[in-house]
């Protein structure tokens, strides 16, 4: 009989790249994030430079952009060259705002700061945002802030074949009452928040590639077994993103930076370790054209 050695390593992506045609980034991790330099988001964004910030996105699934002075129209033009935009589930109770500007701000005064745990953006609707954009104008003055992000590709490819093919068949609820009522206490819009299942592991939509798809903000079970088989299987898979620190790269925010994510294929969570101090940002997100497939 032979015995397959498993890897524990994943190979850094042959097809990444530093050099784009209109700009150079610098990675932050060697398996996700760069920061781009040199780019200013509020001049009009001519389809080349799209085409080379599309492809830098592909490779580093988050890009950090430094130095941006945007409004509120810029910040939302960005994000429409990637498709229409999103409007949050709790927007319902905050209906002076803008639908399409989620404002995330903590001073000493906030109960929570929003995302802090392990998620991937409003899985909960039938067709998660694709994509988040977050402009981030205040820093905290004690230093701190940050957000953490993780591959997602590379938790599933982490995992042993056996593990891929038993997660493969099957799907997860994801529910917004989790987070919107469980941790931010919000009273619900008529008929509540939204709730749907997904496959636990997604292809993305464009490169292909396989997704570990559940997240501790929103998944509350899988579908099909017993809720104490659920929760070890999702507990292992949670833990998987708490462990390995090589999934992980930390964008440490500069006032005027926007960092733009992949819902599909990242997850993240901000650090709230500068209270009593202020951190002040928007966020636009960017709909998705489909549910996610296995
Ligand atoms: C979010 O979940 O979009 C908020 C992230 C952050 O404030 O760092």
């Amino acid at each position: 009989m032979t015995v397959a050695v498993l890897s524990k390593h994943v190979p850094i992506q042959p097809t990444r790249r530093t050099r784009y045609g209109s700009f150079e980034v610098t990675p932050i991790s060697p398996h996700i994030g760069a920061e781009v330099r040199g780019v200013d988001l509020s001049k009009p964004i001519s389809e080349e430079l799209m085409a080379d910030i599309r492809a830098a996105w592909a490779d580093w699934l988050v890009l950090a952009f430094r130095d941006q002075r945007l409004d509120r129209e810029a910040h939302k033009a960005f994000g429409r060259r990637f498709g229409r935009l999103h409007v949050h589930p709790m927007h319902h109770g905050r209906p002076d705002q803008d639908p399409e500007i989620l404002v995330v701000k903590t001073t000493a005064q906030s109960a929570y700061t929003a995302g802090e745990g392990w998620h991937t953006d409003v899985s909960c609707d039938p067709i998660p945002p694709m994509a988040s954009m977050l402009y981030i104008t205040e820093t905290p003055e004690c230093g701190g802030g940050d957000t953490l992000f993780a591959n997602m590709y590379m938790a599933y490819e982490m995992l042993s074949p056996a593990m891929q093919d038993f997660l493969g068949g099957l799907t997860a609820v994801h529910d917004g009452a989790l987070p919107y009522i469980g941790s931010y206490k919000s009273t619900p819009p008529e008929g509540g928040y939204p709730r749907s299942e997904h496959p636990v592991v997604t292809r993305h939509p464009d490169t292909g590639r396989r997704v570990l798809f559940v997240n501790s903000g929103f998944t509350t079970h899988i579908a099909g077994l017993h809720r104490w088989e659920s929760r070890a299987i999702l507990d292992m898979c949670f833990q998987l993103l708490q462990r390995e620190p090589k999934l992980h790269c930390r964008v440490r925010w500069e006032p005027n930076t926007l960092t733009l994510w992949d819902n599909r294929c990242t997850q993240h969570q901000a650090v709230w370790d500068y209270y009593p101090y202020s951190r002040y940002g928007e966020r636009v997100s960017i709909l998705g054209d489909q549910p996610p497939t296995s």
